[in-house]
């Protein structure tokens, strides 16, 4: 476009002062630019952190947040200080391309960004707790004469600390899903005992009271189900003497009735009779294992009768196990009361050492007073009940990511799972701790399209249904038009623009962002050449001066190479980071699509 060119709905708006990104980034850029160390100074590891109010519906709020890797090369600066927010059953997209520090950012949040990375500085708070609290303590940079380079001491013993208390945090607070799943998951141990941790360590307590209920409700009806329970007591018909009268019993109707659908062949009615007499038992896990112990038998299910009675009798507990059960409830509970002390640490910005010394010794006493469950051949038979109940709960998760055979891939081993089955059995471990915040990385990129969209349905469910707030991060501009509310654009480590997703794709304003939206097909324009950005995701070691998109971008102009352009408000709820926007001579791009232009869509 000429520079003599200027849409309207541009011209007008201009930076507000009251924008809450202005204020920060102003004091950033008026700083002399980060040495390379850049290491943050000693006086702010003394300064009391800032009473932090959150906002309504607001889970993550991302301020600030400055992630660097310190390679024999240089310092990589992968994260600049980025502003990012997510709320309470939204899904917040990020996209940009490889390199632009996606998972980087996702790996920030969760505090599992590994050596030669740091975060360096900024806030993350989920709910309200700051996840970044004591982080200044953590390490301490030094400038090596001389050299350009930085010596980074760590503080191992606060690092520790910090990883306790992020474990308290993990699972209910914010679980992710991992770009690779085959990193992720550990090669040693089979799929079931992976997703069976997750669940024992944050929905332990429901585990193993569902165990002791169902115990209880075995022996209240005189011991369980036995073989000869079944064999009902038949009186005589009053009206027709030396006929038998048939009066139904509960669990015997219940299961000739679960006999006769797996006879019968139909899945459904099978499905459905399990969950009866699952019901019946006080134990919802019982209903696939019956479920699948039947479902191949077809009209030899009549004579599994024996078999079904086993399945049902593993609800009774022997005394030791009855007595294992508790004391490792105990220890849960223990564990959830240093975890809720964690938090409130998080929240207050205060140690809480001597509540959590007291709880420690606790837990240690309680170990120690019961050491006896932890010596292999006993642990073996006392903790049996719950590894069976975490085994087909976890069954149960894989079939809601379909996977078609669960017992099969929860028995196997990560190197005998496909791509595409991995990655849905580590969304199933994500899902299931019904978290506050989901972080999902790429969670469809290994996947068929179709199981593309019922993953994306599942995400949906559960953020619809618990709340969860959810960080979608992709490449794909389809899964974002389709299931995002907001939607960030990230360039070489920072936030170039953000705004609710239909405002963002009916009027991009930043030209890389109308560069991506000009680079994918459109349905309604099958003859359009796609556009593509020249060149490529900058060195981050060596980013470019003032704006990082200078290079690329067909409308820089001399103040972009100097001067790095500040995040502003350009309308209700779109924030960009572009001089088109500030500097007084300059034009705007008209490139952006017409503003009824519809979205695109995602892949059916
Ligand atoms: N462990 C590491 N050591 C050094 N640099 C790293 C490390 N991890 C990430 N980086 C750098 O951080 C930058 C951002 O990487 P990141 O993995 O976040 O990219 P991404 O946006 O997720 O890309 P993709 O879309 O390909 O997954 C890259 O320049 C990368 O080289
Ligand atoms: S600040 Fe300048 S170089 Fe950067 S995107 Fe805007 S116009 Fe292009
Ligand atoms: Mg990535």
């Amino acid at each position: 476009m000429t520079s003599a060119q200027s849409p309207p709905n541009y011209s007008s708006r201009r930076f507000r002062p009251s924008g809450g990104h202005r204020t920060r980034e102003a004091s950033r850029v008026r700083r002399p630019a980060p040495t390379t160390s850049a290491a943050p100074s000693a006086s702010s590891s003394e300064r009391p952190a800032p009473a932090y109010t959150p906002r309504k519906d607001v889970v993550l709020d991302v301020q600030d947040l400055k992630t660097y890797f310190f390679t024999y090369d240089g310092v990589l600066r992968a994260l600049e200080g980025i502003n990012l927010q997510a709320r309470a059953g939204e899904t917040t997209g990020v996209v940009g391309e490889t390199g632009c520090g996606k998972s980087v950012t996702a790996f920030s949040i969760a505090r599992l960004i590994g050596d030669p990375g740091r975060v360096m500085s900024g806030r993350i708070y989920l709910n309200g707790a700051n996840l970044l609290w004591g982080l200044e303590r953590e390490a301490r940079f030094k400038k090596i004469p001389g050299t350009g380079r930085v010596k980074v001491m760590r503080s191992f013993r606060r690092i520790r600390s910090a990883n306790e208390r992020m474990a308290a945090v993990r699972g209910r607070g914010v679980s992710m899903i991992f770009q690779e799943p085959g990193q992720a998951m550990n090669p040693v141990f089979s799929i079931a005992d992976q997703l069976g941790e997750a669940l024992l360590l944050h929905s332990g307590v429901e585990v193993v009271e569902g165990l002791l209920r169902a115990d209880a409700l075995a022996r209240g009806s005189g011991g369980g189900f036995s073989s000869t329970e079944f064999v009902p007591e038949a009186p005589e018909d009053p009206d027709h003497p030396g006929q038998v009268e048939v009066v139904p019993s509960g669990p015997l109707t219940d299961i000739d009735r679960m006999l006769q659908a797996a006879a019968s062949g139909s899945q459904t009615d099978l499905r459905a009779a399990t969950d009866v007499v699952a019901k019946e038992a006080g134990l919802a896990s019982l209903s696939p294992e019956l479920f699948y112990m039947l479902r191949d038998a077809g009209a030899q299910a009549l004579q599994r009768r024996e078999r079904v009675l086993r399945v049902l009798r593993r609800r009774q507990l022997t005394g030791m196990q009855q007595s294992s059960i508790r004391h490792q409830r105990r220890l849960i509970l223990l564990q959830r009361a240093l975890n809720d002390l964690y938090l409130k640490e998080m929240k207050l910005g205060k140690s809480q050492l001597a509540a959590r010394s007291r709880i420690a010794f606790r837990m240690r006493i309680e170990r120690m007073r019961h050491f006896y469950f932890g010596l292999w051949g006993i642990k073996r038979v006392a903790q049996r009940p719950i590894k069976n109940e975490l085994f087909w709960r976890t069954v149960v998760l894989l079939e809601g990511v379909r996977i078609a055979n669960p017992v099969q891939v929860a028995r196997g081993y990560p190197h005998e799972l496909s791509g595409g089955m991995l990655q849905r059995a580590m969304i199933a471990m994500a899902l299931s701790c019904e978290p506050a915040l989901l972080l999902a990385d790429e969670p469809t990129t290994a996947l068929d399209v179709t199981i593309q969209a019922q993953i994306l349905e599942l995400m949906r469910q559960l953020r619809d249904r618990v709340g969860t707030a959810i960080v979608l991060i992709t490449h794909d501009l389809g899964v974002v038009a389709e299931v995002c509310n907001r939607v960030n654009v990230m360039y070489a480590g920072l936030i170039i623009e953000s705004g609710p997703v239909h405002e963002l794709f009916r009027r991009p304003l930043h030209p890389y962002t109308q560069g991506l939206l000009a680079s994918i097909p459109r349905f309604d324009q099958p003859d359009k050449e796609l556009a593509s950005i020249p060149g490529s995701v900058p060195n981050l070691i060596h980013p470019p001066p003032g704006c990082r998109f200078h290079p690329r971008c067909p409308y820089a102009m001399p103040i972009c190479k100097e001067v790095r352009p500040l995040p502003q408000l350009e309308g209700e709820d779109h924030m960009v980071a572009c001089h088109l926007y500030t500097a007084p001579a300059a034009t705007p791009p008209e490139t952006a699509p017409a503003p009824s232009a519809p979205l695109p869509t995602a892949p059916a």
